[in-house]
């Protein structure tokens, strides 16, 4: 039983975009159901793990231990600006190191992008909960996976072995649920 157990977020448009054509997550992608649910599996995560673009901005961020990928350093290092975060460039340290930096050794790890990021963990996830927005579509944006537009978000995670469960109503309005794929 591995002692870090790897779950993925993210919310995308029909069309399978994370962000509009500015790499922006635009308001038509933002809803309270949503914001809720994801805000509750970070408040119980041990670590966060996110590119430099993709911090949650939430009013519990500043107590969530996080680990922020970049190239500006060459290994690990603390974060000047965000407390209890730690940069690591995965060129120069394993993720096993970074967590290590990040003094945590057991527990939920949260991936949240970018699209890269969720990229590198895709044959890792215990979980990973695709929220879905059917109607907003985001044409030219940004994908949330590498490999899509060509594939859906949903047949990468399936080539990647990962199986839906049942889906969660998050916005009965919007159509917007989550859905649990999960690996073996
Ligand atoms: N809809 C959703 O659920 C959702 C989820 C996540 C993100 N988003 C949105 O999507 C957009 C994502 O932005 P983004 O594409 O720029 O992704 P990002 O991964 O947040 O940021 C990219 C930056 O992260 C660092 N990085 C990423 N992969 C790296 C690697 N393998 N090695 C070292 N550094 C790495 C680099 O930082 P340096 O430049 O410092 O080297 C890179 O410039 C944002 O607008 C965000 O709000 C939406």
């Amino acid at each position: 039983m591995p002692a870090l157990r790897i779950e993925g977020y993210v919310i995308v448009s029909a069309d399978g975009m994370l962000a509009n054509a500015d790499h922006v997550m635009p308001d038509d992608l933002k809803f309270e159901g949503d914001k809720k649910f994801f805000s509750a599996a970070l408040d119980r995560a041990d670590l966060i793990v996110h590119g430099q673009h993709s911090h949650e901005e939430q009013p519990n961020s500043p107590q969530r231990k996080r680990v922020i990928l970049t190239r500006t350093v060459a290994v690990l290092a603390p974060d000047p600006t965000h407390p209890k975060a730690t940069l690591w460039n995965p060129q120069g340290a394993s993720f096993e190191a970074a967590c290590e930096a990040a003094g945590v050794r057991s527990g939920t790890v949260a991936i949240i992008g970018g699209p890269a990021v969720f990229g590198m963990f895709m044959d890792r996830y215990d979980t990973f909960w695709l929220s879905l927005a059917p109607q907003v579509r985001l044409p030219g944006g940004e994908a949330c996976f590498p490999g899509v537009p060509e594939r859906s978000p949903q047949e990468i995670l399936a080539a990647h072995g990962l199986k839906p469960g049942e889906p969660q109503i998050l916005d009965p309005a919007a159509d917007v649920s989550v859905t649990p794929w999960r690996g073996s």
